[in-house]
């Protein structure tokens, strides 16, 4: 049998019922497949390997070793959540590397988005790699790779066109999620009993704010853009919005334009913001938000985040737009 091919006769996850006895039957197979040695997990803070990680800790507790690198393009409060979450609530193994330092200096004065995303996605594996080769006695490899990574060539992680770990590191893989659609992912996750937030988290692109600080990256720009984010997130989540649209950011161009402040000209940022619904990301519409929603964003933006003098809401489609600015 194709231990890559879902069984027609699959059940589809919906209740709790079904993730329980899902849960306890992946426990069994990890502990069977891992005895007692140790599996290495990515921890983005993304749906699935925030999944993952929860149904290793229940099956194999500390040895599993979590490796959560935050890029310094995550969003606001983002890494610290992972930490407060795994470290603090669930007790994992995690390695936290701040390397925001590293990955900024590398992305200086880059401008081309396919050479953002090259030199983010290659110094992610680069950092992964040298934590795993600290650690001598680990043999697995966790991923949260899961259904439809398998049976589409395109799509939303068929963008992670990174590579991979040098063929010396050969480590045999978990993936105990990986006949799951999304929605069965989330469920399973609250199951396990992660936080709303966390098994709800729209998806969040690999190379992070890189794509949404578009062109050369600066600090101060990479400060608007997660201010400015926050404030929307927050917004919308106020509005009772989070859940019925899809995907929703802020991106900050890198070109200025004429303000006024304390009746002086200023020239500052702009702020555009992003808000996408659709079924497979492929093609997409612009809902149409309240306007004292969109306002009340607007004025906040305006007023908390520095460097700011303008805000736009993006009302172009997928196609011919994207959903990502770059
Ligand atoms: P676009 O901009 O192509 O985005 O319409 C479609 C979906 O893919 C996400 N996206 C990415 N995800 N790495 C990722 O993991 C990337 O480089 C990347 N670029 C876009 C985007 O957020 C949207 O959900």
């Amino acid at each position: 049998m194709d231990s890559n091919k879902r069984p027609d006769d699959m059940v589809r996850i919906t209740t709790k019922e079904l993730a329980d006895k899902f849960i306890e039957e992946q426990i069994a197979l990890i502990r069977q497949q891992v005895g007692s040695r140790k599996v290495l997990l990515a921890l983005s803070g993304g749906v699935d390997s925030s999944v993952v990680a929860a149904l290793l800790i229940r099956a194999i507790g500390q040895q599993l070793v979590c490796v959560h690198v935050n890029h310094g393009l995550m969003r606001k409060g983002e890494s610290e959540q992972v930490v407060e979450v795994f470290r603090k609530q669930l007790g994992a193994n995690l390695i936290y590397i701040d390397a925001t330092d590293r990955f900024l200096d590398k992305l200086a004065g880059v401008a081309d988005p396919e050479q953002k995303r090259k030199i983010i996605g290659g110094e992610f594996i680069r950092v992964f790699e040298e934590e795993a080769r600290k650690l001598t006695d680990v043999d697995f490899l966790a991923q949260g790779t899961i259904y439809p990574d398998i049976v589409e060539s395109v799509g939303v992680k068929a963008h992670h066109n990174v590579g991979g770990l040098p063929p010396d590191l050969h480590f045999e893989l978990v993936e105990p999620v990986k006949l799951l659609f999304k929605d069965e992912v989330r469920v399973i996750g609250t199951a396990l009993g992660l936080p709303d937030s966390m098994v709800n988290r729209q998806p969040f692109p690999g190379p992070g704010l890189g794509v949404r600080c578009t062109g050369a990256i600066t600090r101060d720009r990479l400060a608007a853009l997660r201010e400015s984010d926050a404030i929307l997130r927050e917004e919308f989540d106020r509005a009772g919005l989070t859940k019925s649209v899809w995907q929703f950011f802020t991106v900050v161009p890198d070109y200025r334009s004429t303000g006024v402040r304390d009746s002086k000209r200023v020239f500052d940022w702009p702020v555009i913001i992003r808000a996408v619904n659709t079924r497979d990301a492929m093609t997409a519409v612009v809902p149409e938000i309240d306007w004292a929603v969109l306002k009340k964003i607007t004025d906040r933006i305006l007023a908390e985040v520095p460097g700011v003098c303008r805000v736009l809401y993006d009302l172009s489609p997928k196609g011919p737009a994207t959903i990502e600015w770059e």
